[in-house]
């Protein structure tokens, strides 16, 4: 028997398996995820197909002890994923399964070709799709849908991502194949680079469970805030509780947030993907974070559009924030406290952002380095407060 270390949809999953078990048999067999279907077991027809690292793979020819360390999507594992959402609307509309036996490898497959594919290429697609076998549909509403979604989705201004997550060469999970001595070596380091444990983590699209619209104002030009925007380090010291650990790469940033509500104190490490517009104009951060103590996850997005104001000496800055919580904090953090909360996070950040524009230090005091909640909360207590006696006493 091997044991092995996985993230299996998001959770941490420990288990024994023969070194010849197939990736396949442990997910259905051992983690009952029977979304994961077997047609011929032999690498060929991609109705097992699932994403190890973010990369599509046939798990019934992956041997799962190869997997070690590795994270992976199986398709109940892409509920919430936005590509995937779209994609399923897609294949319902234009009648792209019969029977639904490959339609969760077609789905998984179909998303790494709309994460990557700069043009709806009707070429591209059908060898894309190559690698999955339907008995059923003869593949005319399959290709449909997939080329529905990708020109969708760059009308709507979202870049495809080079690569889809690929972060090394060679066949995928062939990074894990490693003894656990290499993996606990690797964990050794991590401790001592936190960041270190964050370079393979795939940063998937998802659909938020909570989602935040917001509006601020400043009085500088939009080609001022644009230009500021472009320098994530400066952001995340307008942002309190943020500290970046690696920037070394503009567009995949690495950091903590630390977050201190009463005695419940977290520190999320996380990772993020930062897109821009190629004016600048707009743009979204992307990321995924945990905090081992609370065993909490989160995944959060945010979405930003700078619009002129004033005759351009002004900008209006909208927010589209998006998150999702699991886990202890998701527990306590109620959604009307959360949203509150993330309310006079952004008033502090458009304060803190009209300083730095206007070339004054932006210096936090030493109890705003953390996102103080307790704080935040007592004054989200005093403006609530009238609205709870007045309702009190209404009653
Ligand atoms: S069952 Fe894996 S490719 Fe057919
Ligand atoms: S829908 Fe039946 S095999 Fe594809």
């Amino acid at each position: 028997m091997s044991t092995l270390a996985l993230t299996v949809n998001r959770r941490a999953v420990d288990l024994a398996a023969e070194p010849r078990t197939s990736l396949a048999d442990v997910v259905r067999d051992h983690l009952d995820l029977t979304g994961t279907h077997l047609g011929c077991e032999h690498g060929v027809c991609g109705a097992c197909t699932v994403l190890i690292d973010g990369v599509p793979a046939r798990s019934c020819i992956t041997f799962a002890a190869a997997c070690d360390g590795a994270t992976v999507t199986t398709i109940e594992g892409l509920d919430d994923d936005e590509i995937a959402t779209e994609l399923r609307a897609a294949f319902t509309r234009e009648h792209a399964l019969q029977c639904g036996y490959c339609t969760p490898g077609m789905l998984v497959s179909a998303r790494d070709l709309v994460l990557r594919l700069p043009e709806a290429d009707d070429r591209a697609i059908r060898v894309g799709m190559s690698g999955n076998l339907c008995r059923c549909t003869g593949y005319v509403g399959i290709v449909r849908a997939v080329t529905a979604v990708i020109a969708d989705r760059r009308a709507r201004g979202i870049a495809p991502e080079v690569g889809g997550g690929r972060t090394m060469l060679g066949p995928v999970g062939s990074g894990h194949g490693a003894a656990q001595d290499e993996r606990r070596g690797a964990a050794t380091r991590a401790a001592a680079s936190p960041s270190s444990s964050l370079q393979n983590v795939a940063i998937a699209d998802f659909t938020p469970a909570a989602t935040i619209k917001q509006t601020f104002e400043v009085q500088h030009p939009p080609a001022q805030v644009a230009a500021l925007f472009a320098d994530v380090a400066a952001v995340a010291t307008c942002l309190p509780g943020v500290a970046l650990t690696s920037a070394e790469d503009p567009n995949r940033i690495e950091g903590e947030i630390r977050v201190q509500v009463g005695p419940i104190a977290a520190q999320f490490a996380g990772v993020a993907r930062v897109e821009r517009a190629a004016d600048g104009m707009s743009g979204r951060i992307i990321g995924t974070g945990n905090d081992s103590r609370s065993r909490s996850s989160t995944q959060g997005e945010i979405r930003y559009r700078l619009l002129p104001l004033a005759d351009g000496g002004a900008t209006r800055v909208e927010l589209t924030i998006g998150y999702t919580l699991t886990g202890l904090l998701a527990q306590v953090g109620r959604s009307g406290l959360v949203r509150d909360l993330a309310r006079r996070l952004v008033d502090q950040f458009a304060a803190n952002l009209e300083s730095k524009l206007s070339g004054h230090a932006v210096e936090l005091a030493d109890a705003d380095q953390h996102l103080n909640g307790l704080a935040l909360l007592l004054s989200l207590i005093r403006a609530r407060l009238p609205r709870w006696l007045g309702g009190t006493s209404r009653r």
